[in-house]
């Protein structure tokens, strides 16, 4: 397994650097004022520290896998030809990304219905924000581009918590997604816990569409098109609510309404396992890496999400935080419902 599991992750880590390296050179360098710098300014850390970083993530995987904790999804000839197509409409998309980021515009979106208005714009400068179809098939080679290869793993930590919970729990388990997107990581939970009932949610009836041909060997699985902070479920429902790099897009209010509904909607001694970016000074080196990320792309809320404490704030909802594990350039939380 050890072989594979490296080859396997070298080539995507190779795969994805380029792309991240060719979309830094060609795109419009990021205006910093030298005079005020920022605090980040001349403290990133170098490539070879993000290199260890990464290593110590994968070798954590593959202790993981060797030890049969948990599978990982089989890489297919679909996968292949799917990163052969992500490519070219990656690059097709890059100059309009380029544009918008030189230009500072964020608000190039258009919605079929109401939506929020914190929600209506290019996140990441991505075309036509969480809106489309096209972008919604763009996204996960985005987000893998961004990672270098290694989101797939870092979400894949979220598990750690959910299968000791599983291991010592009954059956009929019933687990909510707040914020699927286009449903990574889900594949991923029904390889590991196939009987675990399943419902995905998103706001972005699109994404939820992409996740649901993605996903549609999998029977069995709901799919809601509804907002994380007014969750049209009952009270007391789920086992189990999961959510994925959703926490770090939304505003302070809308996060602590999410906490407030994911307390309402869990039983009593349910999890929510909450997988998002690392935040300032949960790895200290990466502290500069963290406060340039919103300069060098559209995350409005993301400043404030780094400096948040999850803990404190889920407390005040009933949610005991009792796990809490770093990935690389993510963390995953658990939060007990007390
Ligand atoms: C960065 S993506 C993460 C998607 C996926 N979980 C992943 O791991 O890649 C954020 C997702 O959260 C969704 N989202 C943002 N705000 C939301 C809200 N208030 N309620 C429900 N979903 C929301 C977006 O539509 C998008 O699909």
């Amino acid at each position: 397994m050890s072989i594979g599991y490296f080859f396997n992750q070298s080539t995507k880590f190779l795969w994805y650097s380029a792309h991240y390296i060719i979309s830094f050179k060609y795109s419009t360098p990021i205006k910093i004022d030298k005079t005020n710098p920022p605090s980040f300014y001349g403290k990133m850390p170098s490539g070879k520290q993000m290199f260890f970083e990464m290593i110590k993530l994968l070798n954590e995987e593959r202790k993981l896998i060797n030890s049969k904790f948990y599978k990982i999804p089989k890489t297919q000839l679909k996968d292949l030809l799917s990163a052969a197509k992500g490519s070219f409409d990656f690059f097709l998309d890059l100059p309009k990304i380029d544009k918008r980021r030189a230009s500072g515009k964020f608000s190039e979106v258009k919605a079929k219905k109401d939506l929020p208005k914190y929600y209506l714009r290019n996140f990441h400068y991505q075309t036509d924000g969480y809106l489309s179809e096209k972008s919604a098939r763009l996204y996960e080679f985005q987000v893998e581009t961004l990672f270098t290869g290694c989101a797939a793993t870092m979400r894949r930590f979220s598990m750690i918590p959910l299968i000791k919970y599983l291991n010592s729990n009954k059956t009929n388990i019933k687990l909510l997604d707040i914020g699927t997107g286009t449903g990574e990581i889900i594949e991923s939970y029904k390889l590991n816990f196939k009987d675990t009932d399943i419902t995905c949610s998103d706001l972005s009836e699109e994404y939820l569409n992409v996740a649901k041909q993605k996903l549609k060997k999998f029977k069995d699985l709901k799919y809601v098109n509804c907002k994380g902070e007014e969750l049209p479920f009952e009270g007391n429902s789920y086992d189990i609510i999961t959510s994925t790099y959703m926490f770090h897009e939304i505003p302070t209010e809308i996060r602590k309404r999410v906490f407030s509904e994911v307390s309402r909607v869990l039983k009593k001694d349910g999890i929510f396992v909450l997988t998002d970016s690392l935040q300032i000074d949960d790895n200290p080196k990466l502290n500069p890496l963290l406060e340039f990320f919103p300069y060098s792309t559209h995350e409005p809320f993301y400043p404030k999400y780094i400096r948040e404490n999850l803990k404190e704030v889920a407390k005040n909802y009933g949610l005991e935080m009792y796990y809490n594990k770093n990935a690389y350039l993510s963390k995953s939380m658990a939060f007990r419902k007390l």
